[in-house]
């Protein structure tokens, strides 16, 4: 079966840019499939950085569909400045190289305002939301007062429907001291990022159905990821879709039957932006060294990021919530000259002992990892390109994690450019 789904094993920014970027050179498809521009992936080819927050990052290889899922959410200005950006620089010459699903939820300016009204009002009982607008829209998608991509095309519907939202949305506004934008902003707007747009707007299920049945490679582009998920991560410090790999039957439109191996991507250590109970965190000078050294500030927000250990009970978890078949493990250059090096094994919250990730925020707040040392190595790995090349010790704290999360580690990172890797085994082959 020819499907790969990619799923993020720990709070995001694992990398999954550069492995999809990586996969995508091999693939006909890339597709995404939830969650919208609070994602960021970070492309480096030939030391230039390209930065993508909506459009797959499979875009910078031409023979490759992108197509945004039906679950996606799109703000169609930052969608439509994603696609000038990259067609300046000579990607995305042809409009049939993006699909973007009729039936996606479109993000409107009161859902940004009202998400970041919202953050600044709970002060220090935040979220931490990357404020743009993805709660608020996918709220609005339940309640089932909702714009999509195809009523977007139709300005009189649109009208009707930004009419009905600001109906429900402008008196909350105004209780957070805020104006709501008229219709005629909206519309004057919007109209405009329509006609941008329609090229691109199809039945991107009927696109990759097509794929499907004609035996094309298609990967599946998970974004946040599994600690995130708004059922299974660390609710209510989660984002507001599911994450998991079994969401790309709803966000995309594929059967069950269609989908089969799953890439799980985990960095070496953990980070996490945001607010939320993280077990592993460090704030100490290791901690510091650890965002200093993987550069970790935010793609979409710029924000610096918690950084900790290795957490096994969290990609355990996603490995099991996501069923993957193997991981790719990411930056695990910047490990090196670091000793010992830690990994959780477990919990310790409340006199129980937790091998899971609990589901109460008050015991994983109050969770103390079970911590195993490890060697450390200091060694730079960024000339590494096969197992053997790794130093004894890199190369046991990887069988160590493949035995505490029972998962094949299938694909190193040691370095942020595309040869910087080590590829154990084809995931489409898994
Ligand atoms: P939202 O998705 O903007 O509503 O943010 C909800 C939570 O998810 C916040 O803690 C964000 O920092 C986090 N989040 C959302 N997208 C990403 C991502 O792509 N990487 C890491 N964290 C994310």
């Amino acid at each position: 079966m020819p499907t790969l789904i990619i799923v993020g094993a720990q709070w995001g920014d694992e990398g999954k840019g550069k492995v999809v970027d990586h996969f995508a050179a091999h693939a006909d498809m890339v597709a995404r499939y939830q969650g919208g521009n609070n994602a960021g992936h970070t492309l480096v080819v030939d030391g230039e950085r390209t930065v993508v927050h909506l459009i797959p990052a499979g875009v910078l290889h031409p023979g490759t569909t992108c197509v945004l899922g039906n679950g996606v959410v799109i703000d169609p200005s930052v969608l439509c400045e994603e696609i000038s950006g990259l067609q300046k620089r000579g990607y995305l010459g042809d409009p049939a190289q993006l699909r973007i699903d009729e039936r996606a939820h479109v993000i409107l300016p009161v859902h940004r305002l009202l998400d970041r009204a919202r953050e600044q009002s709970l002060a220090d009982r935040a979220i931490g939301t990357t404020g743009r607008g993805i709660g608020p829209c996918y709220e609005d998608k339940a309640a089932r007062r909702g714009v999509r991509m195809v009523d977007m095309l139709d300005p009189s519907y649109f009208r009707d429907a930004v009419d009905k939202i600001l109906a429900e949305r402008g008196p909350l506004l105004k209780l957070y001291g805020e104006e709501p934008p008229s219709r005629e902003e909206i519309c004057a707007e919007y109209d405009g990022h329509a006609e941008r747009l329609r090229p691109y707007v199809t039945d991107a299920t009927e696109v990759i159905a097509d794929a499907i049945a004609t035996g094309k490679r298609i990967l599946f582009e998970g974004a946040q990821a599994a600690m995130l998920d708004v059922d299974h991560g660390t609710y209510p410090f989660v984002t507001s879709s599911n994450t998991v790999a079994g969401v790309v039957g709803s966000g995309a439109g594929v059967a069950p039957k269609h989908v089969g191996r799953v890439l799980g991507i985990a960095k070496s250590y953990t980070t996490r932006v945001g607010a939320g109970p993280f077990p592993t965190e460090l704030e100490d000078e290791v901690g510091a060294r650890l965002r200093q050294v993987g550069g970790e500030f935010g793609a979409t927000t710029g924000r610096p990021r918690r950084c900790g250990w290795f957490d096994a009970v969290v990609v355990r978890q996603a490995a099991r919530l996501s069923g993957l078949s193997g991981i790719a493990l990411t930056k695990l250059d910047v490990l090196s000259g670091i000793h010992p090096l830690k990994i959780a094994t477990a919990y310790e919250s409340g006199g129980r002992r937790y091998d899971r990730v609990p589901a109460s925020v008050s015991a994983l707040a109050g969770a103390r990892p079970v911590y195993e040392e490890l060697d450390g190595w200091s060694e730079d790995l960024s000339g590494a390109r096969r197992f053997e090349d790794l130093p004894t010790a890199a190369q046991r704290y990887i069988s160590r994690i493949e035995e505490l999360t029972a998962t094949p580690v299938t694909l190193i990172s040691v370095g942020a450019e595309r040869e910087e890797t080590i590829l154990l085994r084809d995931p489409f082959l898994l």
